[in-house]
């Protein structure tokens, strides 16, 4: 371990919804920091900490004893946006949003920081860019999302917890299809893309993959579900993605969160699938949508170990001055790629995705011809 000469003080902070792993990365961020001799500020509840100034020092002690636990030691939040701020007491009242970054700015001079660690999906990467190009804010980012839709990084932490335990309740749902002779729908989450789903879908063996990226028609998946029935199967399992929509219709939106970088929260197509299954088939079905279960638990070691190589090198990249840029996971290779990189586009599942291919090739129905 070497030691620097000059003491440097950094601010880091989780955002966006949690994930497995986080904890793994501040750990492995703030001990390879403090191993150089540097000192580490957390804020509270992701950008809210910084625009409310709650930030506490973190230790080596505070660092010990975290790596398996879920959640996030600094906590999070999935609303608050220094360029569309308003105090959550202040909106509820119903007052705007403004653009309020310069208080980021007088942060990072208040508490003497060099720069800002910013362990986030696209929502939070998004702000950590515009903070880094628009206020010359120096920021580190490090990829989190069970959604796995970052570009410039072959996954995110988070991704492989939240598939396991998806995977484990549609083994779950299999058993008692198959008593029951239903067709179970479950829900995942993931956002605009399928990622999540598609894993989890392939790995619990699910008849019906529906994705955001491959619109449905209601006629297919009910002609798939018949076809079983006349086959002797007399169960299925449909997951579908909370983002995955009819071809010609809407996604499902559950409720809009004004401040959140993407005010769009999805849920709720489950249910209505199921109903009309059942109606235009008269096979019974039932609906389970998996919710912020999938974001809950232990990291599993992949997530383990994707949690404390990105951490530590978002704790070298910073200690190198290297503005701007992301920790990432390139062809089996910890790898620093431009934040900007990543959040360019969201990263989507195609039909020449190998997992889809396979699935195919094994009988899965994406709910399209
Ligand atoms: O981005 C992570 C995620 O869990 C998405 O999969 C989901 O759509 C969203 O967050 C749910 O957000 P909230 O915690 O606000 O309900």
């Amino acid at each position: 371990m070497t030691m620097s000469n000059v003491k440097r003080r950094f601010g880091i902070l989780t955002g966006g919804g949690d994930c497995p792993g986080l904890n793994a990365v501040l750990r492995a961020a703030g001990k390879t920091l403090i191993g150089h001799g540097h000192e580490l500020v957390g804020f509270e509840d992701g950008f809210q900490g910084i625009m409310l100034e709650r930030y506490r020092p973190l230790t080596h002690q505070d660092l010990s004893g975290i790596l398996t636990q879920g959640g996030t030691i600094l906590g999070t939040s999935n609303r608050d946006n220094p360029f569309k701020w308003c105090h959550p007491t202040g909106l509820a009242a119903g007052q705007s949003q403004t653009d309020c970054s310069d208080k980021v700015c007088e942060m990072m001079d208040k508490l003497k920081l060099e720069a800002l660690i910013i362990v986030g999906g696209d929502g939070s990467l998004s702000i950590a860019d515009r903070l880094n190009r628009e206020k010359n804010i120096p920021c580190i980012g490090v990829p989190k999302t069970i959604d796995n839709d970052l570009e410039a990084t072959d996954v995110t932490f988070g991704f492989d917890t939240a598939v396991q335990t998806a995977t484990e309740c549609i083994d779950r749902l299999t058993s008692t299809a198959m008593s029951h002779h239903r067709a179970m729908v479950v829900e995942l989450m993931g956002r605009y893309a399928g990622w999540l789903t598609l894993h989890a879908g392939v790995a619990g063996g699910a008849d019906i993959i529906l994705l955001p990226e491959f619109p449905y028609t209601l006629e297919h998946i009910c002609q798939v579900i018949r076809e079983r029935n006349e086959k002797g199967k007399r169960f299925s399992i449909v997951a579908v993605s909370e983002g995955a929509k009819p071809a010609g219709g809407e996604m499902t939106i559950q409720r809009m969160v004004a401040t959140s970088h993407d005010p769009v929260r999805l849920g709720g197509i489950a249910p209505k699938l199921a109903d009309l299954i059942e109606t235009e088939t008269g096979v019974e079905a039932r609906s389970t949508v998996l919710g912020h279960i999938q974001r809950g638990g232990s990291p599993t070691s992949l997530d383990r170990l994707l949690g404390t190589g990105f951490g530590h090198l978002a704790g070298e990249l910073a200690i190198a001055k290297k503005w701007g840029s992301m920790a990432a996971f390139r062809k089996g290779e910890l790898a620093s790629v431009a934040i900007a990189d990543a959040v360019c586009r969201l990263k989507l599942v195609t039909e020449g995705n190998a997992y889809v291919k396979a699935a195919r090739a094994v009988g899965t129905s994406f709910g399209i011809d």
